[in-house]
């Protein structure tokens, strides 16, 4: 297994539930590192980009109008295997369907409204994490 690093967001409605430090918890618990992290409110622009890849799903403005609709926490996740690690511990999309020891069990509340997202493969990490820390912010750390 390699060390990976993985894109987390925490999104509008568990940052709204006051589930952040909740969240970090089982991801820490889980042996995941954080390796930066920032609070952002996203532009419609910002999030029609990132989910540029779902723009033709029919859920694709509820999911902008969504995550625009507060504030988000970004973070960039390492350890062995953290991409699937990470998939693993956040659950099924559909929180209704997702066992109560994972992220989107204890937090979500539907398929949308499903507190967290992680990215799929390492060339959608690779684009995530650049889309939300410049080099500057994750070079900065490793110093
Ligand atoms: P996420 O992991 O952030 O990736 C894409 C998001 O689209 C997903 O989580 C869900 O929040 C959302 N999504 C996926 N499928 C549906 C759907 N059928 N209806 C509404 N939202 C969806």
């Amino acid at each position: 297994m390699a060390i990976e690093r993985t894109l987390a967001m925490i999104k509008p409605d568990a940052v709204e539930k006051n589930a952040i430090g909740g969240i970090i918890k089982m991801m820490e618990d889980s042996g995941l590192k954080v390796v930066v992290a920032k609070m952002r409110r996203l532009t419609p622009k910002q999030a029609e980009g990132f989910y540029g890849v779902h723009r033709e799903r029919p859920f694709f403005s509820d999911l902008c109008g969504f995550m625009t609709s507060g504030p988000i926490m970004a973070l960039v996740l390492e350890g062995e295997d953290a991409i699937a690690t990470y998939r693993g511990l956040m659950g099924p999309t559909d929180s209704a369907k997702a066992p109560k020891d994972t992220i989107r069990g204890v937090y979500g509340s539907s398929i949308e409204r499903n507190a967290v997202h992680g990215s799929d493969a390492t060339d959608t990490a690779a684009f995530e994490i650049s889309y939300h820390f410049s080099e500057a912010e994750l070079n900065g750390l490793l110093a």
